[in-house]
């Protein structure tokens, strides 16, 4: 499949952008999406309604083609991986005594939740994925009170890549919750829900699904659909939803049980947009254009003998998260860096002890060789 990448992905021309791990960059047609819902809401409010449902209707299927999802039933439309996480802490029926087990390393969205449970008698244990074989750590925290795993697809800070195939079938075989916070893998590296044996998985739009920030696709497995409890109400997460003269409700049997209200339209049209370009080209190929860029990059960094390579290397823990720190520099010293590169238009991140370079498939090659001279020109300062 060719594409005019440089049509879609018309970046300001001096800019380097690197940070797809934290927010990503629209394209074309999905700022063209935007711009025209926009106006239709000027022009003549929601008037087509009916169009917009359609808009859902269909972002749903999309999503259910991404993850290789069973049914679009199993999909709801959140706002954000945290609100996913917080749905499934609070659904859950804990008993004292029980325990989840996550990385020590996981962003803190995927800790907090877990650690809010304690007043409930629930306990966190933490595993250090830093060593060689990182399923093996979680998996060795659990026992026969574990009712949950929740692990990153890929770590924010240094892209460790974990095996999710692994993780989910010990899950399955020992009745264990899976869940799985896609967000930083999600649109970047081809995932199947049904592969990987994943009870939930929670990703919002706008790190590597080039979409918006405050929508989140959220995967329910149809078994645990309907028993999860419900903590949020409205006129949305009904069976009948529209028949506003009923008096008896009954939460919906689909994973639409979890969107309360009214739904973000403006995310949902944006995230179509964006979803459209993602499934024309298609996840293998996107993940292919992905990783040889992040191999590329890895390659630079490991013939610079001022750096020192944070990510791991082999083929099946890579993602598209490259991290490295410069030998002899202290904290301070990257946060230094990190603005003289952000500065010098170079659009990065500064996470867990290194500066985190986070390309696209779409990223030029090109702007790798500016990148590094424009790290070597902040390193000279
Ligand atoms: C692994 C991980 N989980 C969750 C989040 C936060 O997601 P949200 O803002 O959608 O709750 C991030 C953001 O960087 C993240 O890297």
């Amino acid at each position: 499949m060719t594409l005019d990448v440089t049509h879609e992905f018309p970046l300001t021309s001096d800019l380097i952008y690197l940070n797809h791990a934290a927010v990503g960059v629209w394209s074309r047609r999905t700022a063209e999406a935007v711009r025209a819902f926009a106006h239709e809401n000027m022009i003549q409010g929601a008037t087509d309604y009916p169009a917009w449902m359609q808009v859902e209707d269909a972002l749903r299927q999309q999503l259910k083609t991404l993850l290789h999802a069973p049914h679009s039933d199993d999909i709801a439309l959140l706002k954000n991986t945290s609100e996913g996480l917080s749905i499934i802490a609070y659904g859950m029926d804990w008993q004292a005594g029980d325990n989840i087990v996550i990385a020590q390393q996981e962003f803190p969205s995927n800790r907090i939740v877990w650690e809010s449970l304690a007043s409930q008698g629930v306990q966190v244990r933490l595993a250090d994925v830093s060593e060689d074989d990182p399923e093996a750590a979680l998996l060795a925290c659990c026992d026969a009170r574990t009712r949950l795993l929740s692990v990153s697809s890929v770590q924010y800070g240094h892209g460790l890549r974990m095996d999710l195939q692994r993780l989910g079938a010990f899950c399955q075989q020992h009745g264990i919750f899976f869940c799985v916070d896609a967000i930083q893998s999600l649109g970047a590296l081809d995932i199947d829900v049904q592969a990987i044996h994943a009870d939930a998985l929670i990703a919002d739009a706008h790190k590597w699904l080039l979409g918006p920030e405050g929508i989140a696709v959220f995967y329910i497995n149809q078994a645990w659909r309907e028993r999860l409890t419900l903590r949020q109400f409205g006129w949305h997460m009904v069976e009948q939803v529209g028949d506003f003269d009923a008096q008896d409700w009954i939460p919906a049997h689909s994973a639409r049980r979890f969107e309360a209200g009214s739904l973000n339209m403006l995310g949902i049209h944006a995230l179509h947009a964006a979803l459209s370009l993602t499934l024309e080209l298609g996840m293998p190929h996107i993940e292919r254009m992905l990783l040889e860029r992040s191999f590329a990059l890895m390659d630079m960094v490991m013939d610079d003998p001022k750096l020192e390579l944070l990510s791991p290397t082999a083929w099946q823990r890579t993602s598209g998260i490259v991290s490295f720190r410069v030998l002899d520099y202290d904290i301070r010293a990257h946060q230094h860096l990190y603005e003289s590169l952000m500065h010098a238009k170079v659009i990065c991140a500064h996470r867990a002890g290194g500066i985190r370079f986070a390309p696209h498939f779409y990223t030029p090659y090109a702007c790798f060789d500016t990148a590094w001279e424009r790290l070597h020109s902040c390193l000279n300062d």
